[in-house]
């Protein structure tokens, strides 16, 4: 007689259905939270009691109140790549591992970067309200005039997966790339001349500047009222990272008072918040979160968090710890 007990995969929300299919293949109890929003903390703790596995979204706090729930988890598996959500160093305190799911959206994260980008150079939502407001009247040589990316200087904070993907991306179309980072990117280097600098110098010399780094202590309104103000009037910034990462009222700041061309925002301080302010401003192109939404890369990131229980409930390490 087999008396070990199917081991239970809690998924916090409803995510791509290849894998759930899969972790049932693998013969383990899977239960979803079947709401169409963020998982109230009371049923976490309910659902996580007993869960031998949980694939966690970044929409979820476990801080060190709900990991001490966990009875029996072996693993938080985050379906996502930033993971500022799971206190890391409790958890494995507690011997409960943590995954990611790096790489298999990078791709998507600096396509959707690029978007905001050129959207903010060539002033496209502006130039669709204007059209959908029937204000157009036809061509006009001075009409919604944006900027060109060839030959700028192209600033990008965090050279890791998606950092990179970025620099190769803009590089063809012909930016200089220059990077902030603690370490030095070798590849970006040699592949497309980058030339590594400190915050504020990169912030000093560039047109467009583009966050690509973890939310962490250290990272927490690293764009602070001191650092903003060093950035030109013409820069585009962008954000797919971290809302945190910027000091929002300070950003609302300079962007009221034109000391910043715009702003392309994914992400923001203390989402689903937003603050209303953004709303009366032109000079920002705003997204609701959607860095990794393409099917390829959700299905992607599903099956990886899949792959990271499998593994640890088979005994065996994650396949991507975050430590
Ligand atoms: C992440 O993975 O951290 C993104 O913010 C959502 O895909």
């Amino acid at each position: 007689m087999n008396l070990k007990k199917t081991p239970l995969v809690f998924i916090t929300r409803q995510i791509p259905e290849a894998a759930v299919d899969l972790l049932k293949k693998k013969k383990f109890k899977v239960k979803v939270y079947e709401e169409d929003h963020p998982i109230p903390e009371k049923e976490l703790v309910q659902n996580i009691i007993n869960a031998d596995a949980v694939i966690s979204l970044l929409t979820d706090k476990f801080d060190s109140a709900v990991i001490d729930k966990m009875k029996n988890c072996k693993i938080i598996a985050n379906y996502a790549v930033g993971f500022n959500n799971i206190d890391v160093k409790y958890a494995e305190k507690k011997k409960i591992f943590v995954s990611n799911t790096p790489d298999v959206l990078t791709d998507s994260t600096a396509d959707l970067t690029m978007t905001l980008v050129l959207a903010c150079a060539r002033r496209i939502i502006e130039g669709e309200k204007f059209l959908m407001m029937k204000k157009y009247k036809g061509w006009k040589p001075k009409l919604l005039l944006g900027v060109e990316l060839k030959g700028k200087t192209f600033g990008i904070l965090g050279a890791g997966r998606i950092g990179t993907a970025v620099a190769l991306r803009a590089k063809s179309f012909g930016t200089n790339i220059v990077y902030f980072s603690d370490l030095k990117n070798e590849f970006l280097e040699q592949k497309v001349d980058a030339e590594r600098l400190s915050l504020d110098t990169l912030l000093k010399k560039s047109d467009f500047i583009s966050i690509h780094l973890p939310l962490t202590e250290k990272t927490y309104h690293l764009l602070n009222k001191k650092k903003l103000s060093l950035i030109k009037k013409d820069a585009i910034l962008v954000n797919t990272a971290r809302g945190e990462i910027i000091e929002e009222k300070e950003l609302i700041r300079i962007l009221k008072q034109k000391k910043i061309r715009c702003a392309g925002l994914d992400v923001f301080e203390n989402e689903p918040y937003i603050n209303s302010e953004f709303y009366r401003l032109k000079n920002v192109v705003l997204l609701p979160h959607i860095g990794s939404a393409t099917e390829e890369a959700r299905t992607n990131m599903a099956l990886l968090a899949a792959k990271n229980v499998i593994s640890v409930l088979s005994g065996k390490k994650p396949v991507t710890p975050v430590l």
